[in-house]
C-alpha cells in the first residue's frame, strides 16, 4: 500500500520524504489556505521533493473552465495529478484530461456507485472520504471495502485512494482491506510507530542499562 501525505506543508512533506514514506502527496483548498503559499508556486516545490502523484485541485464548478484550470495545474511538472470533484462536470473533465493523457484523482467520494462512475470516466485515483463518513456516524472503511470489491468485479485500474483518515486505526484497515493508497496528515502517519508498549519496554530497558553503569560509546 502506498502513502501519501495530506497537507500543503513542505517541511512536514520533507522530514517524511526523509524517512522514505511519501509515495505522494495530496492537497486541496483548505490545505493550501493552510499552507499560507501560491497554489502554483507550492506545488511545484512539492513536485521538486516528491516524485510521485501530487494531486492538485481545481477550483471551477463548470467542466470547460475545470479543464482548462486542470490543463494549467499539470503544467507544473509531470507528476501532477488533476484533482476534480465528483459531479458530472467534474467526471467530464475527467474522462477528456484521462483521454489527453492525464492523471486524475477523482474527489469527494461518499458512495459505491460515485466510484463507479469515477472508474467509468478512467479516473486515475478515487478518493473515498472515510473520516468525513464516519463524522456522519456511517462507516467509512466499509465504502472503501465496497468500493475494492467491485472494482476487484469488473477489474477496474482505477486506485482506490482512501482520504480523510483521522487515525491510525483508519490505515490498518484500508491496507487489511486491500485500498491502493492511503493519504493521512503527517501527524497520523507519524502516529503509526507508537505503540504504549513499546514506551513501556524502552522504559525498563533504559533503567536496566542504568544499573549497568556500561557504555557502548
Ligand atoms: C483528500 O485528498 C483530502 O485532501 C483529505 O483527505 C480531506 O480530509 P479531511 O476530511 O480531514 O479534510
Amino acid at each position: 500500500m502506498k502513502f501519501f501525505v495530506d497537507t500543503a506543508d513542505v517541511a512536514a512533506i520533507t522530514e517524511l520524504n526523509d524517512l522514505n514514506l511519501v509515495d505522494g502527496v495530496t492537497t486541496n483548498p483548505s490545505l493550501i489556505l493552510k499552507s499560507g503559499r501560491d497554489i502554483l508556486e507550492v506545488t511545484k516545490e512539492i513536485c521538486s521533493i516528491v516524485s510521485g502523484p501530487v494531486s492538485a485541485e481545481v477550483v471551477a464548478l463548470k467542466a470547460e473552465d475545470m479543464i482548462a484550470e486542470g490543463r494549467k495545474l499539470a503544467e507544473i511538472a509531470p507528476n501532477i495529478a488533476v484533482k476534480v470533484p465528483l459531479t458530472h462536470d467534474g467526471l467530464k473533465t475527467c474522462k477528456v484530461l484521462s483521454d489527453e493523457g492525464f492523471m486524475v484523482n477523482v474527489t469527494l467520494c461518499f458512495s459505491a456507485n460515485q466510484a463507479l462512475l469515477a472508474a467509468k470516466a478512467g479516473a486515475t485515483f478515487i478518493s473515498p472520504f472515510i473520516g468525513r463518513l464516519d463524522d456522519m456516524n456511517l462507516d467509512g472503511l466499509e465504502l472503501i471495502q465496497d468500493i475494492r470489491t467491485i472494482y476487484d468485479n469488473f477489474d477496474f485500474r482505477t486506485q482506490i485512494l482512501a482520504a480523510s483518515v483521522r487515525n491510525a486505526n483508519h490505515v490498518s484497515q484500508c491496507a487489511l482491506i486491500g485500498a491502493d493508497v492511503v493519504t493521512a496528515p503527517p501527524a497520523v502517519i507519524k502516529a503509526l510507530a507508537n505503540h504504549p508498549l513499546t514506551d513501556k519496554g524502552l522504559e525498563q530497558f533504559m533503567s536496566d542499562w542504568a544499573k549497568t553503569g556500561q557504555k557502548i560509546v
